[in-house]
């Protein structure tokens, strides 16, 4: 892996000049590391982990985002999973991967215990329906409870079965089905959980940039030209107006570019 940008230093990181070349030299805890004047005062920072072909699919032939990955792409993965409290999905992608529940990673399961951290992120489902299978280890076998987020209105045969397993977060205006993304985001971070990761789908994170609490994008740009009529990694309302976001840090690996972009504070 090749640490592209930034060319000037950043804190911890190689004087530039001298980037690193080899894997072991790129320090990805600290690339991605969530902004502590932040997350430490108590504010969520929201950052979304989404890999797209060259052409912008975000999903593969199968209609799933594995055929799009790369091993580089899964090392991130996993960094984003360990340094997060809470990872944020959309219904769709949990029936259509098949989510289990996330898996503690030797690395980091101890430092996140001595910080009175779980050792895992909270998996937490957004979902109007309810239609989540909860016999499933997801939901039998995760470490700390997952969390389902729905709306006021949602069906209450399906709520009662989700709270005999789940942790439900109702989080949406009263008389709506579905979930206000703004009130989703802060329920999360009433609850502690500052370091937020959505890993999609794309309807989930065209509602999040539509709510404006997008405040992070970490792109994988696959090199592949795949055609068709895959949608893009956002799929939804627009935004008032478009969210402008700036480069801040830029990996290659095997023709995979791994772009790190956060909001820009003007607009
Ligand atoms: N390229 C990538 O990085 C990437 C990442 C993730 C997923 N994917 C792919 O994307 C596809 C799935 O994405 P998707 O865009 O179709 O769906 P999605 O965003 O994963 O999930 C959409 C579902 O989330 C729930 N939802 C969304 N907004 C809601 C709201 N405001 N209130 C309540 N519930 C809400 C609904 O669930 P209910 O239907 O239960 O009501 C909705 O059907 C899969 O093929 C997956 O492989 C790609």
């Amino acid at each position: 892996m090749r640490r592209l940008l930034p060319a000037t230093d950043v804190p911890g990181a190689p004087p530039s000049g001298t980037l690193p070349e080899t894997a072991a030299e790129v320090d990805l805890d600290l690339l991605y590391a969530y902004p502590p004047e932040v997350v430490d005062a108590g504010r969520p920072w929201l950052r979304a982990n989404m890999v797209s072909s060259l052409d912008g699919a975000a999903q593969a032939d199968d209609g799933l985002s594995a055929g799009l990955s790369s091993p580089a792409d899964k090392r991130i993965f996993g960094v984003l999973r360990a340094l997060a409290d809470v990872v944020l999905v959309g219904a769709s992608t949990v029936r259509a991967e098949g989510y289990r529940p996330a898996k503690p990673q030797a690395a980091y399961a101890a430092a996140r215990t001595a910080a009175g951290r779980p050792p895992v992120p909270v998996i937490a489902i957004v979902t109007r329906s309810l239609e989540l299978d909860f016999t499933t280890p997801l939901f039998t076998e995760a470490e700390v409870p997952t969390v389902v987020l729905t709306g006021p209105e949602c069906d209450p045969d399906r709520l009662a079965a989700a709270r005999k397993t789940a942790d439900v977060v109702i989080a949406g205006e009263p008389g709506a089905t579905g979930v206000d993304m703004g009130a989703a985001v802060d329920a999360l971070a009433a609850r502690g959980w500052t370091r937020l990761l959505t890993e999609g789908g794309p309807h989930l994170l065209g509602q999040l940039l539509a709510a404006d609490r997008l405040d992070e994008l970490c792109l994988a740009l696959g090199p592949l030209m795949l055609g068709g009529a895959a949608t893009r990694i956002t799929n939804g309302p627009s935004p008032d107006v478009p969210r402008r976001m700036e480069l801040r840090t830029l990996l290659e690996e095997d023709g995979f570019l791994f772009a790190r972009y956060v909001r820009n504070p003007t607009g």
